[in-house]
């Protein structure tokens, strides 16, 4: 019958589009679902070794120098050089401000086509790189949440194919800030985003473990890095990356951590224990302190505080992440305030325990650190203001800054008197292209380095 043979063919039609519906649900089911942030977080590591198999290093070297330097393209007619050598300098007479590159732009630029990206932002700008150089790899650290513009300022200045430079981005950040630092890095070979990224509190633990983890991801790299440098967003290089070379090899191994003992311990920080509680004013987690008391820390170590910003050498890295002592202080530090400010501190003086680098041959307060130099109080002069305590520097204060020997000064804002950075940058690369080293001799005579006996 008609309606018997019509069944049959519709059964056969039926049973076809249910095998593809189900065929075609079952790979939609299986697709790689769109990654939460979180998971993103996660698929870091990956990416790192895989882009830098891909390098072309080469290829890099020889585009470099053509290009020639890009500072803030609004600023070409200041003169940096006889603003740079002028005993004193006066802030109006230099543009005040340099429109802001959108982190929208530098996205759709690093997506769109990465030789260009790296020709527009700079990123080929220098000559080929020394000997000397390559043979002593640098790792770089760099936290922060915002200002992709200056970040790639930073960036561009210690930027150097043979390094190694991971990116830490505080999670609280926009999913889009996060998405455009991950199109920068896949231009970058040797710059990556940290593997796991945190909510980093103010004066908090997740604060630490933002170093900690590029640190781990930095250790499992392929670029065989002697020393790592740590810093926030707003910091800028005093020095060239041949000039830090040459420094940290005098070094030999031993860590620039600064380190501070008695009354400037702020002892409640840590003699009691924190928590973080919600506070509903900034919608995020704060650190507050509890009446309970903290036990001292584990395996007698005496606290030290210092700086969360410092100069480690590869060795004492491996000992900080692994070394069932600093295991135990990481985990104590865990409920004390600002424990980045005494972590690497303690460890970097803790006798009897042979940490890498570190400096147990004299009281700490008495020793340099030339890692990075801040302007804190009105025993160091800062020209226009002052932010937490910390100056923002400003064009008036680059005959200071050139006169201080620390590889980095801290702090500067894209949006104060942007000339500060883009003339530092420009004498920075000039030193590059011709070479040029300043004296070494007060990094020769540093405590921590003379006392230093390699292990
Ligand atoms: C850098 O070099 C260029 C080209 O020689 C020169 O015009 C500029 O003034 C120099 N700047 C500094 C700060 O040395």
């Amino acid at each position: 019958m008609n309606s018997c043979r019509w069944g049959t063919k519709y059964r056969v039609l039926f049973l076809i589009a249910i095998t593809l519906c189900s065929l075609t649900l079952f790979h939609w089911t299986m697709r790689p679902l769109p990654l939460s942030p979180l998971d993103q977080r996660l698929v870091g590591e990956r990416d790192v070794i895989r882009s830098f198999q891909t390098i072309e290093l080469d290829t890099m070297d020889l585009v470099a120098h053509k290009n020639g330097w890009v500072g803030f393209q609004d600023l070409k007619a200041v003169d940096c050089t006889s603003t740079l050598t002028a005993t004193s300098v006066d802030n109006s007479q230099y543009p005040q401000s340099v429109p802001r590159v959108t982190d929208a732009q530098i996205e759709q630029d690093a997506a769109a086509d990465c030789p260009n990206f790296n020709r527009k932002y700079g990123f080929q700008r220098y000559p080929e790189v020394t000997e000397e150089e390559s043979d002593f790899p640098l790792a770089f650290i760099i936290l922060f949440y915002k200002d992709l513009d200056q970040i790639l300022f930073l960036l561009r200045a210690i930027y150097r194919p043979q390094n190694a430079y991971c990116l830490s981005v505080d999670l609280h950040s926009p999913p889009a800030f996060i998405d455009a630092v991950k199109a920068v890095t896949r231009c970058l070979p040797n710059v990556f985003l940290a593997s796991k990224l945190e909510y980093v509190v103010y004066s908090g633990f997740t604060r630490l473990m933002s170093d900690i983890h590029c640190m781990r991801d930095l250790v499992k790299h392929p670029v065989p890095w002697k020393y790592v440098i740590n810093m926030p967003g707003q910091q800028f290089p005093l020095r060239t990356n041949l000039e830090m070379v040459q420094i940290l090899k005098l070094y030999r191994g031993a860590n620039d951590i600064e380190g501070m003992t008695g009354k400037r311990l702020l002892h409640k920080r840590f003699r009691l224990k924190h928590r973080y509680q919600y506070d509903g004013k900034t919608g995020r987690q704060k650190i507050v302190r509890t009446g309970q008391r903290n036990p001292p820390p584990p395996h007698n170590l005496m606290v030290v505080k210092g700086s969360a910003y410092g100069t480690y050498s590869r060795a004492f890295v491996d000992f900080a992440l692994n070394s069932p002592v600093s295991r135990d202080l990481l985990e104590w530090a865990n409920v004390i305030e600002s424990p980045d400010e005494y972590f690497w501190a303690t460890l970097n003086h803790a006798t009897g325990l042979k940490v890498p680098g570190g400096y147990t041959e004299g009281p700490p307060d008495q020793k340099q650190w030339v890692t990075t130099f801040a302007s804190w109080d009105a025993e160091n002069p800062c020209a226009t203001k002052r932010v937490r305590w910390i100056c923002i520097f400003s064009t008036a204060d680059l005959p200071m800054l050139l006169s201080r020997q620390e590889l980095f000064a801290n702090k500067f804002y894209i949006t104060h008197h942007p000339a500060a950075l883009h003339c530092l940058d420009q004498m920075l690369y000039n030193m590059t292209v011709t070479g040029m080293v300043r004296d070494l001799d007060y990094y020769r005579k540093l405590k921590f380095v003379k006392r230093h006996t390699e292990a």
